[in-house]
C-alpha cells in the first residue's frame, strides 16, 4: 500500500519535475525514495506557513496594544487624595465641586459640580437613567476618571464591585480569596451571605470548582456573586457597588440586601447604584443622577421618615423624585443640590 502510493506520488510527480529540474537531477529509482521522504519531512512545517503568519499577525496587533497602553500619559489624580488611615476623619468620601470627564481636556464633562459628603458607615444609593453618570461616579471616587475641577478626599480601603462582572480564571475559593489569607468562619459567611452556598453543592468540585476561560461557565447572576463575596472578603471600609443585583432575580435580590447590605455591610460605608427602587427607603440618602448632574433627592432615614410603612417610604421616594424631575425644567440651576425632603 504504502509502496504503491508512493508510486502514484513518484510518477505524478516526475512530469512537471521534470520540466523544472534539469536532465542532472532527474528522478530515478536510486534518489525517488530520498525525494519522497525528503517531501515529506518538508510537508508539515510548509502547511503550518499559513498559521504561523497569522500568529505573528496577532502578536503584532497585541504587541501595538501593549505599547499604546505603556506610552499613555499617566492619570491626573493629584486631586485624589487616598489615605489608608480613617482613624481622625469625620468623612469617608468627600467630593467637593467636582467635574468629572473621561475625555482629556473635553468642554462637556460627563458629571458636573457634583458634592458629595459620606460619613463612615453611611449608606447612599445612586439611581438614575441609562448613561446618566452613575458609573463614572465610582470610577471617579476610585480616581479612574480624571477630573478637571473640585477636589476628592477618600478615607479608608475601597471594595468595588462593577457591573459587568469580572472572574479570573482558576476556582471559585481563589477568585473569592483574591490572594487574601483563608478564614474558615469569614469565608464561610461570607458564602451564606452572598447566596452562593446552594450554586456550590451543584457544582461538581464545589468551590475548587475551576471557572474562567478554562473551567466552567457560570451565571450572570452565579458571577455578580463571587463579585460581591470577593469585597466582602476583603474587609474594606468603603463598598462601590455598580448594580449588583442586575442579573439576579427579585427573590434572591432581597435576601442579598438584606443579608449583604444592610447585615454584613452594617457599619461600612456604602454607595451603592441601582435601579431597584425599591431598596431605596433603607438608604441614609437617595442621589439621581440626571443630565451629566446628581442631585440628592431625599433623605429616606431622615427622623420621621423611620417611623413610617415600607409603603408608604417607597411612594415618598418616588414621590420625591417626581416633584424632582418637574421642577428640574423650571428653576434647577446647573450643579445646584435641591433637597426635596
Ligand atoms: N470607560 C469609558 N470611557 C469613555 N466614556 C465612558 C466610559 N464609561 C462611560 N463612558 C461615558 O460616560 C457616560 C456615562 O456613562 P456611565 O457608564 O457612567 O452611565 P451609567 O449611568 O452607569 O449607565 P447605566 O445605567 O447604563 O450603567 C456615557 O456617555 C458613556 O458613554
Ligand atoms: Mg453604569
Amino acid at each position: 500500500m504504502v509502496f504503491s502510493s508512493g508510486l502514484l506520488l513518484f510518477w505524478s510527480l516526475r512530469l512537471p519535475l521534470g520540466h523544472v529540474i534539469s536532465e542532472k537531477f532527474l528522478l530515478h529509482a536510486n534518489n525517488v525514495f530520498t525525494f519522497v521522504a525528503t517531501l515529506r519531512l518538508v510537508q508539515d512545517p510548509i502547511r503550518s506557513i499559513p498559521d504561523v503568519i497569522g500568529v505573528v499577525i496577532q502578536a503584532k496587533v497585541a504587541f501595538a496594544r501593549i505599547v499604546k497602553f505603556l506610552d499613555a500619559p499617566e492619570l491626573q489624580s493629584r486631586n485624589v487624595q487616598q489615605r489608608h488611615n480613617t482613624g481622625s476623619v469625620n468623612h469617608s468620601v468627600l467630593i467637593k465641586s467636582a467635574d468629572f470627564s473621561w475625555e482629556e481636556n473635553s468642554s462637556r464633562p460627563t458629571l458636573r459640580n457634583v458634592s458629595l459628603k459620606m460619613v463612615p458607615g453611611e449608606k447612599v444609593a445612586v439611581c438614575g437613567e441609562v448613561g446618566s453618570g452613575k458609573s463614572t461616579l465610582l470610577a471617579a471616587i476610585l480616581g479612574e476618571v480624571s477630573h478637571t475641577k473640585g477636589t476628592i478626599q477618600v478615607h479608608g480601603r475601597i471594595a468595588y464591585v462593577s457591573q459587568t462582572a469580572w472572574i479570573q480564571t482558576g476556582t471559585i475559593q481563589e477568585n473569592i480569596l483574591f490572594g487574601s489569607e483563608m478564614d474558615r468562619q469569614r469565608y464561610q459567611d461570607t458564602l451564606e451571605r452572598c447566596s452562593l452556598v446552594k450554586d456550590l453543592e451543584l457544582l461538581p468540585y464545589g468551590d475548587l470548582t475551576e471557572i474562567g476561560e478554562r473551567g466552567v461557565n457560570l451565571s450572570g447572576g452565579q458571577k455578580q456573586r463571587i463579585q460581591l463575596a470577593r469585597a466582602l472578603y476583603q474587609n474594606a471600609d468603603i463598598y462601590l457597588l455598580d448594580d449588583p443585583f442586575s442579573a439576579v432575580d427579585a427573590q434572591t435580590a432581597t435576601s442579598l440586601f438584606n443579608e449583604y447590605i444592610t447585615g454584613a455591610l452594617s457599619g461600612k460605608t456604602v454607595l451603592l447604584v441601582t435601579h431597584q427602587v425599591d431598596f431605596l427607603p433603607a438608604f441614609d440618602s437617595v442621589m439621581k443622577s440626571y443630565k451629566q448632574l446628581l442631585i440628592i433627592s431625599c433623605c429616606p432615614r431622615a427622623k420621621n421618615f423611620r417611623t413610617l410603612s415600607m409603603h408608604t417610604k417607597k411612594q415618598l421616594v418616588l414621590k420625591g423624585f417626581q416633584k424632582l424631575m418637574l421642577c428640574k425644567e423650571k428653576d434647577h440651576l446647573p450643579g445646584r443640590s435641591r433637597r426635596v425632603m
